[in-house]
C-alpha cells in the first residue's frame, strides 16, 4: 500500500493513554517517521487527552453516547471530520473501548489498526489479560492488527507471546503486556509508514 508522506496519525483512546505516549515518544525520537496529528476520546476526562494537550496536539472528546460499546453514526461522522481536518492518513486504536463501525470504518478502510492485549484469536473483547489468566493459559501476548467489521478480528500485523507466571495477578500480567505493547504498536506503525504492509485476504505480508 502506498502511504502519503509524512504519516499523520490519528489516535483514538478511552483511558490512560500509555500506548499513545509510546507512539509520541517513537515519533519524537525519529524511530517512527510520522507525527500524531489528532487525539480523540469517548471519555471527556481521559488522561490520553491531557497527554496530547501537553504537547499542543489537537485533543477532542466526542460524545456522550447512549451506547457503551459503539458510537452513534453521527458521532462517528464527527470523528471522521476531525480526522480529515487533521489530514490523518492512519488511525490507531490505542485502548479504544468501542467497536468501530461505518462511517469511520469505510472512511479509513485498510487504514485503522488496533492493539489488543492477547494473542488473537484467543481472548477477544474486554480485559483479555484477565480472561487469559482465568482460563489458566500459560502463554498470552499482544496482537497488532488491521481493523475490520468484526470484534478484534482483522488481519494480524504483528504478534508477540508472553509467558503467564504462576504468581501473576491480573495487574502484574497487564503491566508486562503493556511493556510489550509499547514497542510492538510503534513498530507496526513504522512498517505501515514505510509502506511495508500488504494485505492479501486475511494475511498481512511484511515487505523487505
Ligand atoms: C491496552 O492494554 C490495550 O491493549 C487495551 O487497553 C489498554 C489501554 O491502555 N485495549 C483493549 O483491551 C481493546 N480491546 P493505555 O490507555 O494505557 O494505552
Amino acid at each position: 500500500m502506498t502511504v502519503e508522506q509524512p504519516l499523520r496519525i490519528g489516535i483514538l483512546g478511552s483511558g490512560n493513554g500509555s500506548n499513545c505516549e509510546a507512539i509520541l515518544r517513537a515519533c519524537a525520537s525519529g524511530q517512527l517517521p510520522g507525527q500524531v496529528a489528532a487525539v480523540i476520546s469517548d471519555s471527556a476526562d481521559a488522561l490520553i487527552l491531557q497527554r496530547a494537550r501537553q504537547r499542543n496536539i489537537p485533543a477532542t472528546f466526542v460524545g456522550p453516547s447512549q451506547f457503551k460499546t459503539k458510537l452513534e453514526p453521527e458521532l462517528e461522522q464527527q470523528i471522521v471530520s476531525l480526522l480529515h481536518t487533521a489530514k490523518v492518513n492512519l488511525v490507531v486504536l490505542a485502548g479504544y473501548m468501542r467497536v468501530v463501525k461505518s462511517p469511520l470504518l469505510t472512511a479509513f478502510a485498510g487504514r485503522i489498526i488496533n492493539v489488543h492485549p492477547s494473542l488473537l484469536p484467543a481472548f477477544p473483547g474486554l480485559k483479555a489479560w484477565e480472561q487469559a489468566l482465568n482460563y489458566g493459559a500459560r502463554v498470552t501476548g499482544v496482537t497488532v492488527h488491521f481493523v475490520n467489521e468484526g470484534i478484534d478480528a482483522g488481519p494480524v500485523i504483528l504478534q508477540q507471546p508472553l509467558a503467564i507466571l504462576p504468581d501473576d495477578t491480573a495487574e502484574s500480567l497487564h503491566q508486562r503486556i503493556q511493556i510489550v505493547e509499547h514497542t510492538l504498536l510503534p513498530e507496526a506503525i513504522r512498517l505501515f509508514a514505510l509502506g511495508k504492509l500488504q494485505i492479501t485476504g486475511r494475511r498481512v505480508q511484511i515487505l523487505e
